[in-house]
């Protein structure tokens, strides 16, 4: 049993005291207790790690008081588990180095045996729903099949990810071969999280936004919409496709229980196209948490009226950054439960 079932909560429609809060990426750079870890671990030596894992997913639990833990992984691990090299290269990001270009290439990925490749993460999940012990939820993730596209085709990290959208417009057979098979192991892969423990799904399309809206629906929403529909009767799912707020309506009609959503878009407009039966998560800009402490409570408040208190999940509108004080996070976090003790007394 959960202790702090806010988040399932409201990802259900249902009424609560206030909305909860995490943050995306708040397991990572910005704590002192995971630059610890770092010095002393390879990134995926962290990730293959179940105990290593465990500690650093319940970090921001205990420093910064989240209403969930999110799994310390990262979506790259599928590409892994598929075939393919990925490094992560310090302060450049992720690498790739045989990239996938054509259809010859198909050849050196594969849909992958998720239990035999990505097993230690379904170990994590486990020691982590015994460590946290119904404090808060826990959410597993993956990343979208469009943006984990991106990755094995560009091969690193990209602003416009030209290469990969090169790809899919030239060669859009191989690419939905690709999307296809990424789709399949990603599945199998959520199931598998599933039934190691998590919560939560959700699913990062973090370069959903470089698309048009028919392109968006091409090449990535109608592979997200299988994912959805495979595992959203058995755990609540979130969809975040960062930018892609033209397609809220769709996404929407996936059955997903949230969407996630950015800073550019007012929660208004948000929900006037997502319609009035999913939850809302967002949409603070991470910038934003440099500001002095008392600018980050007054924004808060705005945001939080702005959404107006139901179906509304409080986060930032993509991954916090690496250079934000701690207590500039916990303030984040502190608002939104302030809020929750002044609305009941209104
Ligand atoms: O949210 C969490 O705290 C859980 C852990 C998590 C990580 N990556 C850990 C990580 C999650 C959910 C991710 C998802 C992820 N990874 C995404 C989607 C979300 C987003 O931010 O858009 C993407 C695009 C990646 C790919 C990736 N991994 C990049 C671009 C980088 C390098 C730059 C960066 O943002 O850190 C990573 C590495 C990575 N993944 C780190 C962490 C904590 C940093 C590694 C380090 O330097 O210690």
């Amino acid at each position: 049993m959960l202790q702090n079932d806010l988040l399932l909560r409201t990802l259900k429609g249902e009424q609560v005291e206030r909305p909860p809060v995490w943050m995306m990426r708040q397991a990572g750079r910005y704590l002192p207790e995971y630059m610890v870890l770092r010095e002393k671990y390879g990134f995926f030596e962290r990730c293959q790690t179940p105990e290593l894992a465990c500690e650093i997913t319940i970090q921001p639990v205990d420093i910064v008081g989240v209403d969930a833990a999110i799994l310390f992984s990262d979506i790259l691990v599928v590409p892994q588990a598929m075939g393919l090299e990925v490094q992560l290269v310090e302060s450049k990001g992720p690498l790739l180095p045989d990239p996938i270009k054509n259809i010859n290439d198909l050849n050196r990925v594969r849909v992958a045996d998720v239990n035999e490749t990505l097993h230690y993460v379904f170990d994590a999940i486990k020691l982590i729903k015994k460590e946290l012990n119904g404090r808060v939820p826990l959410i597993g993730f993956a990343g979208a099949p469009w943006t984990l596209l991106c990755y094995m085709v560009q091969g690193k990290g990209s602003k416009t990810f030209d290469e990969a959208k090169i790809f899919c417009y030239t060669q859009p057979e191989t690419a939905h071969r690709l999307l296809q098979m990424i789709t399949d192991t990603t599945i199998a892969y959520l199931k598998g999280q599933v039934k190691a423990g998590v919560d939560v799904v959700q699913i990062f399309d973090s370069w959903g936004g470089l698309l048009s809206p028919d392109d968006f629906e091409n090449f990535s929403l109608q592979y997200i919409r299988q994912i959805v529909a495979a595992l959203k009767d058995e755990v609540a799912t979130i969809i975040f496709a960062k930018g892609a707020w033209h397609s809220l309506q769709p996404m929407a009609a996936t059955g997903a229980h949230g969407l996630g959503i950015d800073w550019c878009i007012t929660p208004a407009m948000a929900r006037q196209f997502a319609g009035p039966n999913v939850t809302l998560q967002g949409n603070f800009d991470p910038a934003k948490l440099l500001s002095p402490i008392p600018q980050i409570q007054k924004e808060v408040k705005k945001m939080l009226n702005d959404f107006g208190g139901q179906r509304h999940i409080a986060n930032l509108g993509h991954g916090i950054l690496p250079n934000v004080p701690v207590d500039h996070a916990r303030a984040f976090v502190d608002a939104v439960k302030e809020y929750g003790k002044q609305s009941i007394g209104a």
